[in-house]
């Protein structure tokens, strides 16, 4: 059985009010001004903001950045930290470089998706849940990927491996060690730059140095 990812003990402690220190980059500031004309207010643009605190804060959101979020959207801390705790797709605890995430939901876990978990595991060094030490990897699982006709299925970033078996595992795994592609922080730029149209994409570009 799977760690819970946040024991109530280690509940992070939200910073004082005179203890935040923002670092969204300029960039980032941008992005959020962009995003938040698309919405009807400042609460509304909750989910991409915290897709932007989580690559500016390298892959997880710390308290500091759940505190940068609430303070640039004037929400309260609890009100963003409720959001972020709901949904799955924001890392409450650091995670690897990149985040293997298989599917093991009916369809999946009838084509192998738990001998392809337990080939990670083998492989890597680690249990489901767990970093590599060189922190390059994170192994966790998923529900359906909606992929089920190429089950079984894993995704890492912004991408998904079908039809997976240990010879494939074994090429993944090479091909993450030898290239910065599929990252978790290129997965939240990815989410970020969704958000924003072709235009404000090229204006923002267009104003960094
Ligand atoms: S059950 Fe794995 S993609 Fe649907």
């Amino acid at each position: 059985m799977q760690d819970p990812l946040i024991r109530i003990t280690e509940r992070p402690k939200p910073p004082r009010p005179e203890e935040l220190t923002l670092r969204f980059s300029e960039r980032a500031v941008k992005e959020l001004e962009a995003i938040l004309k698309h919405y009807p207010d400042r609460k509304s643009a909750m989910l991409p903001a915290l897709w932007i605190a989580q690559r500016e804060y390298g892959g997880h959101l710390t308290a500091e950045a759940l505190a940068e979020v609430a303070y640039r959207l004037g929400r309260s801390y609890a009100e963003v930290e409720g959001v972020a705790t709901f949904y799955t797709m924001y890392n409450k605890t650091p995670v690897g470089k990149y985040m293997l995430e298989v599917c093991t939901n009916l369809p999946c876990m009838l084509c192998g998706a738990y001998r392809i978990l337990e080939y990670l595991e083998q492989k890597l060094g680690i249990k489901l849940g767990e970093t590599t030490p060189d922190g390059l990897f994170t192994l966790t699982e998923v529900e359906c990927l909606n992929n089920c006709g190429d089950a079984p299925v894993m995704q890492v970033g912004d991408v998904y491996y079908r039809r997976l078996t240990p010879e494939k595992i074994d090429e993944i795994i090479e091909y993450l060690r030898t290239h910065e592609e599929h990252t978790v922080v290129q997965l939240a730029d990815a989410e970020v730059q969704l958000h924003l149209s072709e235009q404000e994409r090229q204006q923002i570009e267009g104003t960094q140095g």
